[in-house]
């Protein structure tokens, strides 16, 4: 039998497998997240993610600029105060880490590239929840949605372009979306996390910033069972003005992605969090998996499952490689 269609003609040579992809990465799909903690000396190496720092104000400002010239897309940026207390004062406070560092880097690198910072509680307060605690015991959505109208008008004020809710609150787009409107930053973007699950994958960033979380988000982010109510979560940012959703963590939550990016007409990205870097780089060093290509492998199925960009803490190396 000799078959009539036969799909390997289209495998036979690079040259021809490159020209027949459906996907390719470009180094402006990704985005990198970086650390700046407060009152460092040096850069801290964090053990759980190997060629990651917590950077001093000066070491981010020359991460970015390196990242940027190795053609990276955009930054991210999360800040670790010194002091923390019950309702996360120092992420609105203009002289507060993350707020200083959003105006470094913006005055270093201008509309170069594209500035974003995380805009959640969890690094600024000292029980570690994304939002304020009620009298019940519970982080409080409404009181916690006042928070974040602040910070977002901290972060825009520093000259942050994007602020990427990560919080999980209900309203919290459309509330901060009427905050920063309201103060004139009508052009400050809103990036959601909209699809953002409580996941043990984000194992490793407790690391990177000092986390003090006792217990679980398991009472804002969504439960792993779910999939029909990431679209739910999404739609429902996109109803209140976001202007970028994304799916959060990442391979575990490609059918979401996918789901997600065939059903709505704003930019979709997602985020390779911490501990699928930690998984990736653990198994490369323990000679199970080749390091490279399992990287270049876990991005593409990104852009296949419908990721305009990937936020992803190998972003300055691959980009490197790619432009
Ligand atoms: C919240 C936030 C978290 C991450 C990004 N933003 C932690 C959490 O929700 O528990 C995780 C990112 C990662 O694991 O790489 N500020």
């Amino acid at each position: 039998m000799s078959p009539v269609i036969r799909p390997r003609r289209l495998r036979q040579t690079p040259a021809i497998r490159r020209l027949v992809a459906e996907h390719r990465l470009h180094a402006r799909d990704l985005i990198l997240p970086l650390f700046v903690r407060e009152g460092l000396d040096e850069p801290v190496a964090l053990s759980l993610m190997p060629g990651v720092l917590q950077h001093t104000l000066d070491s981010l400002v020359d991460a970015a600029e390196h990242a940027v010239e190795a053609g990276v897309g955009g930054l991210m940026l999360f800040g670790v105060p010194e002091r923390r207390d019950a309702t996360g004062s120092a992420a609105d406070d203009p002289e507060g880490i993350l707020n200083v560092a959003i105006g470094r880097l913006r005055a270093a690198l201008g509309d170069s590239t594209v500035i974003m910072a995380d805009l959640c509680l969890d690094e600024f307060t000292d029980h570690g929840h994304c939002g304020v605690i009620g009298a019940h015991g519970r982080v409080d959505n409404d009181a916690t949605l006042e928070r974040y109208g602040q910070m977002a008008l901290a972060q825009a004020s520093a000259g942050a372009q994007f602020v990427g809710l990560s919080g999980m609150m209900d309203g919290q787009v459309g509330h901060v979306r009427a905050t920063l409107d309201s103060a004139g930053f009508t052009d400050t973007g809103v990036l959601a996390y909209s699809a953002k699950y409580a996941s043990a994958f984000y194992g490793p960033f407790r690391e990177a910033v000092d986390s003090q979380l006792q217990g679980d988000r398991r009472s804002y982010q969504q439960d792993p069972a779910n999939g029909r109510e990431g679209l739910r979560e999404t739609l429902l940012d996109i109803e209140e003005g976001a202007d970028v959703v994304m799916v959060k963590p990442g391979l575990p939550y490609l059918d979401v992605l996918a789901r997600v990016s065939d059903s709505v007409s704003v930019p979709v990205w997602a985020y390779q969090v911490s501990g699928e870097y930690a998984m990736i780089e653990a198994a490369a060093a323990a000679g199970a998996i080749d390091r490279k290509p399992a990287i270049m492998e876990s991005l593409l199925a990104f852009k296949r499952a419908g990721a305009q960009a990937i936020l992803t803490y190998w972003a300055a190396e691959i980009a490197a490689e790619l432009s």
